[in-house]
């Protein structure tokens, strides 16, 4: 959602603080700013502008070797200089970034007005630069005056906390959202996200929920007091650089066959058939045992969660199904002790997903992740899990995350196949299939160029429709999904079988159908449903992974097969091709689409 960022140690702070704000630009970008120590004053700059205007906006700051600064993704009050943070207390010693949501925020306002502190801004976050100031009016050290602060807030937070007259030191605390230490030569960084840090160390330090840190050029205390090894962080620098791609999302594409690799590598055993998952921490006979799964994400993430479902129950014949994490968590659900719980999330931070395993775990259920990003709030918080290994993902648009999500329930599925019904012939077949796909997934990334061409058909349309049936229908949701989210254009999923109940007086000849076609026994049907839109006027362009001639269709794209129950995840790859150059044609800003930011942390 928004990103955090401090510096401070024996260089300038604030180039540090622009560049790490410039790679956390992807979770929030309506506004940013800036805020330095110097001769015991703040100096702050603040503005609706994205961070390269702030660079232009600071360009006269300098001198000062400790500051934080934020970039934000609006949630509560518009996008406005005086929302963005750092926000200051009135007589501006103390200045505060803040990821999260203060829940008692009204009643903090109403609190602070009536001892006749003025709040500018409309956001929540202000009162706690007001709160922390009149702590550290009383004395004592600035953590002592954070704790004293936040003992009166209910919500979630990361926070970092800048006092003017003490520049050597700043207070980062974590309460529900991420904040990571990073560990340099006589200088210490701070960050929400690895992304702001990997650039100038590989050694950090998570905070805990709960914990506060007192940071020090050549050091840090936690409240927990407890001494622990720094983690030493995978990623490198040039994971988060466009390395000759136009941006990020084209590059993530790109990666897939890769990233497809990683995932699978030493999961599967393609003589005997079967796969493993030791982060489930599960034995065969509690695998046995499950009666049920149901996968739990938002967006994207449940999307791929249906996926998985369809693959669960085909190859495992365990009833599965899946369900937006927030549906889920507020209408109270029956735990069933004997259903494994999946979370699924890339950024592991989704607020209503976290709570979702907060609720199931409260009531006894198992949940396991299945989750991106290492070290994160639901990595944490599940019983047990598997990491999807897609490295990081910038773009807003989720793509090989996406894809690691199906690989990892085509794992899931064929580990609980192969202690129950699914015979070795099959499960080698499954397991073969699986070893072959990121070639398979590079084949349909050579179509790009053919896939771009069709790109006008939908840039001119105002509405288009994504039809898919049983194992087609996630794919024809997540399609739809990442069209309308970086093209802005409108789209559509249905379920095709039930095009002609409701949907298909929308067909004319405005109006183009995506229509999928997996290689399995419903093609037919598929068809019959491009047949049907045809004598309706309205174009379509199918998608398939059959050899079938589709005389109906004004367009093919033909991509290679899987065997019917992986197709689904070869036949989103084009769906994101297709979005991407569609949005491309219109000149959209692909990594940062409008009112979107790539981890949602409110509710
Ligand atoms: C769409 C997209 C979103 C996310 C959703 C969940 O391309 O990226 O729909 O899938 O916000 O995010 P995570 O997976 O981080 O929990």
């Amino acid at each position: 959602m928004c990103g955090i960022v401090g510096y401070l140690g024996r260089r300038p702070a604030l180039p540090i603080l622009l560049e790490g704000l410039r790679r956390l630009e992807y979770r929030g970008y309506d506004s940013a700013g800036v805020a330095l120590a110097r001769d015991g004053r703040l100096l702050v700059r603040k503005a609706a502008v994205r961070v390269a205007e702030l660079t232009r906006l600071t360009a006269n700051l300098a001198g000062s070797t400790t500051g934080i600064a934020h970039t934000r993704w609006a949630t509560h009050g518009p996008a406005t200089a005086t929302n963005a943070h750092p926000h200051t207390d009135t007589g501006r010693r103390i200045a505060v970034v803040h990821n999260g949501i203060i829940e008692n925020a009204t009643e903090l306002r109403a609190t602070l007005s009536a001892c006749g502190v003025r709040l500018v801004s409309d956001t929540d976050s202000e009162v706690l630069a007001h709160l922390i100031a009149a702590a550290a009016a009383r004395g004592g050290t600035l953590t002592e005056a954070v704790r004293a602060a936040l003992a009166d807030v209910e919500g979630t937070y990361g926070l970092l906390v800048l006092d003017a007259e003490r520049p050597d030191v700043l207070v980062a605390a974590r309460h529900g959202s991420p904040l990571v230490l990073g560990l340099g030569d006589r200088e210490m960084f701070v960050a929400s996200d690895l992304a702001a840090l990997v650039r100038h160390t590989q050694q950090v330090i998570y905070l805990e929920d709960g914990e506060l840190a007192t940071i020090r050029a050549d050091g840090y205390v936690t409240s927990s007091g407890a001494d622990r090894p720094p983690t030493v962080v995978e990623d490198a620098p040039g994971d988060y650089e466009l390395g000759g791609y136009p941006d990020f999302m084209a590059k993530e594409i790109a990666e897939q066959p890769e990233a497809a690799q990683r995932v699978l590598r030493g999961r599967l055993d393609e003589r005997l058939g079967t796969a493993r998952l030791d982060g489930l921490r599960l034995t065969a006979r509690e695998l046995r045992g499950i009666r049920r799964v149901k996968f739990l994400g938002c967006g994207s993430a449940y999307y791929a969660g249906q996926i998985g479902a369809g693959l669960v129950e085909e190859l495992a014949r365990v009833p599965a199904d899946a369900e937006p994490a927030a549906e889920f968590r507020y209408r109270n659900p029956v735990v069933d002790p004997d259903c494994l719980y999946i979370a699924v999330s890339q950024s592991g931070e989704t607020a209503d997903t976290l709570a979702t395993v907060e609720e199931l775990r409260r009531k006894g259920g198992h949940v396991a992740g299945a989750v991106n990003v290492v070290g994160s709030a639901i990595a944490r918080e599940c019983d047990s899990g598997v990491f999807l290994h897609a490295g990081p993902e910038i773009s807003v648009a989720s793509t090989k995350a996406f894809t690691n999500m199906t690989l990892t329930f085509a794992l899931l599925a064929l580990t609980l196949g192969r202690v129950r019904d699914l015979s070795p012939a099959e499960g080698r077949r499954i397991a073969r299939a699986l070893a072959e796909l990121p070639e398979r997934i590079g084949q349909v990334l050579a179509e790009s160029d053919r896939i771009a061409s069709l790109a006008g058909r939908f840039a001119d349309a105002e509405h288009v429709f994504f039809l898919g049936r049983v194992r087609g229908w996630p794919v024809a949701r997540e399609g739809a999904q990442k069209l309308k989210e970086i093209s802005y254009v409108h789209a559509e999923a249905c379920q095709s079988s039930e095009l002609e109940h409701g949907p298909l007086a929308l067909v004319d000849p405005a109006l183009p159908s995506v229509v999928l076609i997996p290689d399995d026994e419903l093609a037919a049907k598929n068809l019959g449903t491009i047949e049907q839109i045809r004598a309706r006027g309205g174009p379509v362009v199918a998608v398939t992974t059959t050899g079938l001639a589709v005389p109906g269709a004004e367009e093919v794209v033909r991509v290679p097969s899987a065997g019917p129950e992986l197709d689904p995840v070869l036949l989103t790859i084009p769906l994101q091709l297709l979005a991407y150059h569609t949005a491309r044609k219109l000149g959209r800003d692909i990594d940062r689409p409008r009112n979107l930011a790539k981890s949602v942390m409110v509710e």
